[in-house]
């Protein structure tokens, strides 16, 4: 049983801490503009003593109401993130992910066998781990009867929020709809043909993501829509599952790293927060270090980490030293630029919660090149199923930290692979049929002729 008054809003800084209701609509704290938590009072859930109970829904039925959110990955853990009564939670089967060992990639890195597993989130409804997120923010949705719900996207936020909005209706059977805020010529087309497909008002900005994020927010303030990206606490309350499926595909042993590319920060912010909460129910005994991968070319996390030395510091975060960084990056007239354009963002939302992340977790960030990023998810194409590019910065950055001596061959390592390979077809074929790339496999032409294939496959 879920207990649903558990849970509240608190604001992040320790100076301030507010506290308001699960229902008040909240992308920062009214009163100091800080970002504002999901908490709740775990004396009042009935969480698991275990992990290990939550095998059991593995082999419940569709057909019954709890079994149909059984099926959800995100669902099947809800005492984790008790926002609503089981009756009210959205699903469209999302976080149905499996982790996979990957010996092969294993052998090719220098890690030991069985010691590297992939989480491939791209096996979502939408194509991306975004769905772990909506599937929640969308159950506040309906819960606050918010009819317009909208967001900025570099393309997997707006394909995910286009889909839900598709299948949701209000409890007065208002259908939702979609609102989301693209930049001019950035997007992956398989992500803007989704939002298009799934019937959203799709408004393409002159401008990048960072410019459509200040609009969205602007617009959400001004014209009350419900702001769908990352600074919606419920939806890293959904995101925090990924981690427990991690968790769940090693037999709910904790890893030793856990990789995954830094854009928005929202999963880096989600997991750590994931992983705090189930050392604080004593559900795990130890944590896993989070490596967060930037690109070069969107590196604000990088620089403001490694070259600032920027940290939580228990909450007392230095934030002149991040309106400096922004400022000057406004004054020089610096924007994010990557081939992974998932992850091109200037200014993360999420930072301040990614520094806490980090500082829970002992985690580490670095920065890898797009050429890095392009023959990381070529590696993770030709061992496995494929990823989209933003999602190959996590076997870059795995592979960068195996040669700086950070990882050991020895130690188990899980990289998270966001996003679909058909994302972004374009530079996968880009990749194998421009240029003298490690990795390329470009295909072969020839005469619609039997002795001329005869003779190519004789080689
Ligand atoms: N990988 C993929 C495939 C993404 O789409 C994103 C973010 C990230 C990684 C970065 O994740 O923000 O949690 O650090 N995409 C957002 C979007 C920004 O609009 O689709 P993060």
């Amino acid at each position: 049983m879920t207990n649903t008054d558990a849970g509240y809003q608190q604001c992040l800084s320790p100076s301030c801490s507010a506290r308001f209701d699960l229902g008040t609509v909240l992308f920062a704290c009214p009163n100091c503009g800080s970002l504002v938590d999901v908490r709740y009072d775990w004396d009042k859930v009935a969480v698991p003593k275990a992990l290990r109970a939550f095998d059991d829904r593995r082999a419940t039925s569709p057909a019954t109401p709890l079994g149909r959110l059984d099926l959800s990955g995100v669902w099947r853990f809800r005492e984790l993130l008790p926002i609503t009564a089981p009756e009210a939670l959205v699903t469209l089967g999302e976080g149905r992910t499996m982790l996979q060992r990957a010996d092969a990639l294993a052998r090719q890195l220098g890690i030991n066998a069985g010691q590297l597993h992939l989480q491939y989130e791209g096996f979502n409804p939408s194509g991306s781990f975004k769905d772990n997120g909506m599937a929640a923010a969308f159950t506040m949705a309906r819960r606050l009867g918010k009819p317009r719900v909208a967001c900025a996207s570099t393309g997997n936020t707006s394909a995910s929020l286009a889909l839900f909005a598709r299948h949701t209706t209000l409890a007065n059977g208002t259908p939702m709809r979609g609102i989301v805020f693209v930049g001019g010529n950035k997007i992956a087309l398989g992500k803007l043909g989704q939002a298009l497909d799934f019937g959203a008002q799709t408004i393409q900005v002159h401008g990048d993501f960072d410019a459509c994020m200040s609009l969205v927010i602007q617009s959400s303030e001004r014209l009350g829509l419900y702001l769908m990206n990352s600074v919606n606490p419920f939806r890293l309350e959904g995101q925090k599952t990924i981690i427990y499926r991690v968790l769940e595909g090693l037999a709910w042993e904790v890893p030793d790293w856990i990789v995954v590319p830094g854009g928005n920060l929202g999963n880096t912010s989600a997991f750590g927060k994931a992983l705090m909460e189930l050392k604080q129910l004593g559900l795990i005994d130890r944590m896993p270090r989070l490596a967060i991968i930037n690109a070069t070319g969107a590196n604000a996390l990088h620089e403001l980490y490694n070259e600032h030395n920027l940290r939580f510091n228990n909450g007392d975060v230095e934030t002149k030293l991040i309106d400096g960084y922004f400022a000057k990056m406004t004054s020089d007239s610096r924007r994010a630029k990557t081939i992974a354009s998932a992850i091109e963002i200037g200014r993360p939302v999420n930072l301040i919660k990614a520094l806490r992340s980090l500082e829970a977790t002992n985690g580490v960030v670095r920065q890898v090149s797009d050429e890095e990023i392009l023959c990381g998810k070529a590696l993770v194409g030709s061992y496995g199923y494929g990823c989209e590019p933003a999602s190959g910065a996590s076997v870059a950055g795995l592979r960068l930290l195996l040669q700086d001596g950070t990882i050991a061959p020895s130690d188990r390592v899980v990289c998270i692979l966001t996003g679909h390979a058909l994302k972004d077809a374009n530079v996968t074929v880009d990749y194998h049929t421009h240029g003298n790339n490690e990795l390329a496999n470009p295909p072969v032409a020839t005469e619609a002729d039997i002795d001329a294939i005869a003779e190519l496959l004789s080689e």
